[in-house]
């Protein structure tokens, strides 16, 4: 290892995971940019490069275990080690469950899901390495305010399951890695300006092909986030501000507490009535040792 930090940014080529990539850049640290769009990949490596950083970017499937086991070898021979694994690719498609069709599901379930247990997997033990040398080592997996909640936008019912899905994986880690010196922190974004409305573009055959949005579409779009959503420089801002205060839950949106709030009252009142059919059982418990 040089002692320059290793950040990994799944995801890295557009919206919340470029901005990652180049504030670590910025920070001084080596950045795998890595995304299923090569090309994209290596443009923001040569950006952060430009701009007097150390980068490199990685063509990498997260869907795949062989890909991110390939990934974790090339930044092992090209830095000799990582520190900050930002699990950060996702993919969303609208729809009611109802309307979602299976392959579809299956597409943002495996990338949502699946992308951050294969990474982690194959990056834990270069994480595990950096720990014991007393270096930081940081998993930071991208969520949503779908992992807290209901967001307003919507229906995105799988999506929400998925990004619900990462932070309890997120929570598990957490307990999984207590000792091992490497942190767990679940970004929670708002809605942010990116082109996540436009995931189809890099969906694999398996599971419908690419598609592309109508360029009318996508200018609504875009319209819609200048006016209400936050610019990736601050959702990754915040990202990094959490991780320096060795945070768990990082909520880049301040209008997330509603969507909280509600969730948190409903689990309240949910126990109020258990304790009260408890009473009326006649049924107590001891406490969880
Ligand atoms: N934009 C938002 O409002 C918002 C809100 C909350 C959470 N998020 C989350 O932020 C993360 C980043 O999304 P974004 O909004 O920047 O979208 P984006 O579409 O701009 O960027 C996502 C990146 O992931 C890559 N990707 C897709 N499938 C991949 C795969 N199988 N393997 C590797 N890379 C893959 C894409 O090529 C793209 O570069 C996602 O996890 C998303 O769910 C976004």
């Amino acid at each position: 290892m040089s002692g320059q930090l290793v950040a990994i940014v799944t995801g890295g080529a557009s919206g919340i995971g470029r901005a990652l990539a180049l504030l670590a850049a910025a920070r001084g640290m080596a950045v795998a940019v890595a995304d299923i769009d090569a090309a994209r990949a290596e443009a923001t490596a040569a950006e952060l490069v430009a701009g007097g950083g150390t980068a490199r970017g990685f063509a990498c499937d997260v869907i795949s275990p062989a890909s991110l086991e390939a990934l974790a070898t090339a930044v092992r021979a090209e830095w000799g080690g990582a520190n900050f694994l930002f699990n950060n690719a996702g993919v969303c498609a609208g729809g009611t469950l109802e309307t979602t069709s299976a392959a579809d599901a299956q597409w943002i379930l495996s990338v949502n899901i699946m992308g951050v247990f294969h990474a982690t997997q194959a990056f834990l033990p270069l994480l595990r390495e950096a720990a014991q040398r007393g270096e930081p080592a940081r998993i930071i997996n991208t969520g949503s305010e779908n992992s807290l909640g209901l967001a307003a936008l919507g229906p995105t019912t799988v999506y929400t399951g998925s990004k619900h899905a990462v932070l309890g994986i997120s929570d598990g880690l957490r307990r999984d890695l207590k000792d091992s010196g490497i942190a767990v922190s679940v970004l929670c974004p708002g809605f942010v300006q990116t082109e996540i409305y436009d995931s189809y573009r890099t969906r694999p055959e398996a599971f419908g092909g690419q598609k592309r949005v109508s360029e009318k579409r996508a200018e609504m779009m875009r319209g819609m986030m200048v006016k209400i959503a936050q610019t990736p420089d601050i959702t990754a801002q915040i990202c990094l501000d959490g991780i320096d205060g060795d945070e768990f839950i990082i909520i880049a949106d301040p209008r997330i507490r509603g969507f909280a709030e509600k969730r948190h009252g409903e689990v309240a009142a949910a126990l109020d009535r258990t304790d009260a059919r408890m009473v009326a059982l006649g049924e107590s418990y001891p406490a969880y040792e």
